[in-house]
C-alpha cells in the first residue's frame, strides 16, 4: 500500500480542500495544530500508539504514546495559561532535542501563544537578537542552557519567564520557575485555545543578507501543507517508523519533525545526539526506521564513511528516503541506491514556505542533481531578475517564484512588514533562489541569489558574523562569505583587518573562532580567517562580500568601477 498516486494525476486534479477534508477541518473540526497533533488522534483510537521514541545520548530509551502526548501537552498549556501568559504573546522554547521540546510546543500552540523555537546552541547573542525582536514573554529552557539566558536577561524587558525542565533543586532566582512535566499533575481535559486558521502558530527566525535575523510568523492554516507534503512526499504510512534528523530549532524540525507526521498519527524518532554515523546506522536498524528525512551534509558524511560501515548494519527496514536543505548532488543520489538501495529524494522549500513545495514525488522518476516538480497544489516557475516575469526558454537561469497563496506560507517577517513585501514582485514570491527548468519541467538548483552562508543545510547570515566579529576587540573591519566545501557545500570563512596594534597570529585566530562560537554558535563559527590590511569597499562605504568571494572562487571578478581606490 502506499499513498502516493500518480504524480501527473495528482499535480492536475488536487485542491487544497482535500487536507481540510482529511483533517475534518470543514465539519467544525477544531483547528489548533496542538489539538490536531495529539488529542485528534486519540479521538481517532491511536491513544495507545507510539508516537514518540526517544534515545538520549547515553543510549537511553523512552516511549510516549499518543495520549501521553495528548495529557502531557495539556499539562504545559495549562501551566503557561496559569503562569498568566496571554494568547498571541511568545514562548521561546531553548531545550536541545528533548522529549519536553516536542511535547511542550504543542502544549504552547494549546493555549493559543506563538511558538518561537531557538536552536539550543545558540550563543547569547544570537538568543538576545531574536528574543529581544520578538518581544518574547517565556522562555523554556534547561540547566545546560540558562546561563546563556541569565548573562541576557537584564537587557531583555518583555521576558517575564524563565522555565527550567530539569530546575528542581535548583536555586532559581525571580522570574525563574522549574517546570517537570512528567512530575507535574496530570491534566486530564484541557480547554484548548479556538484558533481562525489566520492565528499566529509559530515564529522560525530566519538568516538574510543584511540587518537582523527575520522571524518569519505562521499560522495554524500551515498545517494543511505540512499534512499533505508529508503523506505524499514522505509517503507516511500508519505503521510506519519516522525518522526525522532535523532539529526543531530549524523549521524542517518542526514542519516535518513534529507538526508533519503527528498529524498523520505517525510513530517518530528522535535521537538527542547529532551525527554520529555508527549510531545513525544503529539506530535505523534497532528501531526499525522505514521512512528517513535528512540533509545532503549528513549523506555525504555517510558516504564519506564509506560502506563498509553501511555494510555492518542491517538497513533492510527503510523504504523511503529523502533530503532537503541545500543542493543534494547527483553522485549522492547514486551512492544511496547502490550503497542502501534507495535513492535519496531530493526536495526543496524554506521557512518561508512553511512546507516542502518542489520535490521528487514518490514514483516519479528521478533525475540525479534536480529537486523535482512542484507540489500539487504549487505554482512554480523561474522568473527574469528585472520585470519578474516566466522564463519560457527551457533550461534558462532565472529566480525562483512561487505563485502565493498556499496554507503554509509565513504571513509576515515579525516587526518587518516592508521586507516582507519586498519579496512579491510582478504577483510571485521571489524565494531568493536561482535554478533553470528543464523541458520535463524537472528543477535545477544553480545557487543562491544573495550573500547568506548555506552550511551544512543551516542559513547563517553574513551581517550577524560581521558585527559579532566587531565587538572583538582586536577588528577594525570584518566580511563574512561562504566557501564552497565539499562536505559542508559552504563553510565560513571571515577576512579580517585590524585595529593598529594588533598583529595577526594564529593565537588571535584561535580567539576570534571562539570568540564567534561563543557568542552565536558553532555554524556561524569561522573554519577560515584571512587577514588583510584593508577591505574593499564600495563607495559609499559597504564591503563587498562578492568580491571576496569570487577571488576565492577564482571567478570573473567583473565590474568593479565602484570599488574604493586604496
Ligand atoms: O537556498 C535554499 C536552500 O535552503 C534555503 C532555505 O533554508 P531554510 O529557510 O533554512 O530552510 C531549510 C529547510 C527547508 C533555500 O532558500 N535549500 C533548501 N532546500 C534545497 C536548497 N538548496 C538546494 N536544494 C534543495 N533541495
Amino acid at each position: 500500500m502506499s499513498n502516493i498516486g500518480s504524480y501527473d494525476e495528482r499535480y492536475r486534479d488536487f485542491d487544497w480542500s482535500r487536507a481540510e477534508e482529511d483533517l475534518s477541518w470543514d465539519d467544525g473540526g477544531m483547528i489548533n495544530i496542538g489539538y490536531l497533533c495529539s488529542d485528534r488522534n486519540c479521538e481517532l483510537g491511536l491513544a495507545d500508539k507510539t508516537a514518540l521514541i526517544w534515545e538520549s545520548f547515553s543510549g537511553q530509551e523512552k516511549r510516549y504514546s499518543f495520549n501521553d502526548i495528548r495529557i502531557y501537552s495539556n499539562s504545559f498549556a495549562k501551566f503557561f495559561r496559569d503562569l498568566g501568559i496571554e494568547p498571541g504573546e511568545r514562548i521561546c522554547i531553548f531545550l536541545d532535542k528533548i522529549p519536553a521540546l516536542y511535547i511542550g510546543l504543542l502544549g504552547v500552540l494549546k493555549m493559543g501563544a506563538i511558538v518561537q523555537p531557538l536552536f539550543s546552541a545558540f550563543g547569547e547573542d544570537a538568543l538576545f537578537t531574536r528574543l529581544e525582536d520578538a518581544g518574547t514573554e517565556a522562555i523554556l529552557t534547561s540547566r545546560k542552557h540558562i546561563g546563556k539566558v541569565r548573562r541576557i536577561r537584564d537587557k531583555l524587558k518583555a521576558l517575564e519567564h524563565v522555565v527550567v525542565v530539569d530546575g528542581e533543586g535548583m536555586e532559581l532566582s525571580d522570574g525563574e520557575v522549574a517546570f517537570d512535566f512528567e512530575k507535574a499533575e496530570a491534566v486530564e481535559r484541557f480547554d484548548v485555545y479556538q484558533v481562525s486558521p489566520e492565528t499566529p502558530s509559530l515564529l522560525h527566525y530566519t538568516s538574510g543578507t543584511t540587518g537582523k535575523p527575520k522571524g518569519a510568523l505562521h499560522v495554524h492554516h500551515s498545517i494543511l501543507g505540512q499534512y499533505m507534503t508529508t503523506k505524499w512526499v514522505l509517503d507516511l504510512l500508519a505503521e510506519d517508523i519516522y525518522w526525522c534528523t532535523a532539529d526543531p530549532g530549524w523549521v524542517t524540525g518542526t514542519s516535518y519533525g513534529i507538526i508533519g507526521p503527528w498529524s498523520l498519527g505517525i510513530t517518530q524518532l528522535v535521537l538527542e545526539m547529532g551525527f554520529i554515523p555508527a549510531r545513525w546506522y544503529q539506530a535505523i536498524e534497532k528501531y526499525k526506521v522505514t521512512v528517513f528525512y535528512t540533509a545532503p551534509t549528513a549523506i555525504r558524511m555517510l558516504m564519506k564513511e564509506g560502506e563498509e560501515l553501511v555494510k555492518k548494519y542491517d538497513l533492510s527496514s527503510l523504504r523511503h528516503t529523502a533530503s532537503v536543505g541545500e543542493p543534494l548532488n547527483a553522485e549522492a543520489v547514486i551512492w544511496s541506491e547502490e550503497v542502501m538501495g534507495l535513492p535519496f529524494h531530493d526536495n526543496y522549500w524554506q521557512t518561508e514556505t512553511g512546507c516542502i513545495v518542489i520535490a521528487n514525488y514518490p514514483g516519479m522518476k528521478i533525475r540525479p542533481g534536480s529537486m523535482g516538480k512542484p507540489f500539487p497544489g504549487i505554482t512554480a516557475t523561474v522568473v527574469d531578475p528585472t520585470e519578474y516575469k516566466p522564463i519560457e526558454k527551457v533550461g534558462s537561469v532565472g529566480l525562483i517564484a512561487l505563485k502565493p497563496g498556499w496554507p503554509s506560507m509565513f504571513r509576515t517577517y515579525w516587526n518587518n512588514q516592508e521586507t516582507y513585501d519586498s519579496k512579491f514582485k510582478n504577483g510571485w514570491y521571489i524565494c531568493g533562489d536561482r535554478a533553470s527548468i528543464d523541458e520535463d519541467g524537472y528543477f535545477w538548483f544553480v545557487g543562491r541569489d544573495d550573500d547568506v552562508i548555506n552550511t551544512a543545510g543551516h542559513l547563517v547570515g553574513p551581517f550577524e558574523i560581521e558585527s559579532a566579529l566587531l565587538e572583538h576587540p582586536a577588528i577594525a573591519e570584518s566580511a563574512a562569505i561562504g566557501k564552497p566545501d565539499p562536505v559542508n557545500m559552504e563553510v565560513v570563512k571571515a577576512f579580517i583587518a585590524l585595529k593598529p596594534g594588533h598583529e595577526p597570529s594564529d593565537e588571535l585566530k584561535l580567539s576570534i573562532i571562539n570568540f564567534v562560537r561563543k557568542k552565536l554558535s558553532p555554524l556561524a563559527m569561522p573554519q577560515e580567517i584571512e587577514f588583510r590590511e584593508s577591505l574593499p569597499k564600495t563607495r559609499s562605504g559597504k564591503i563587498m562580500r562578492r568580491l571576496l568571494k569570487a577571488q576565492e572562487t577564482g571567478e570573473e571578478i567583473g565590474d568593479i568601477s565602484t570599488l574604493e581606490d586604496d
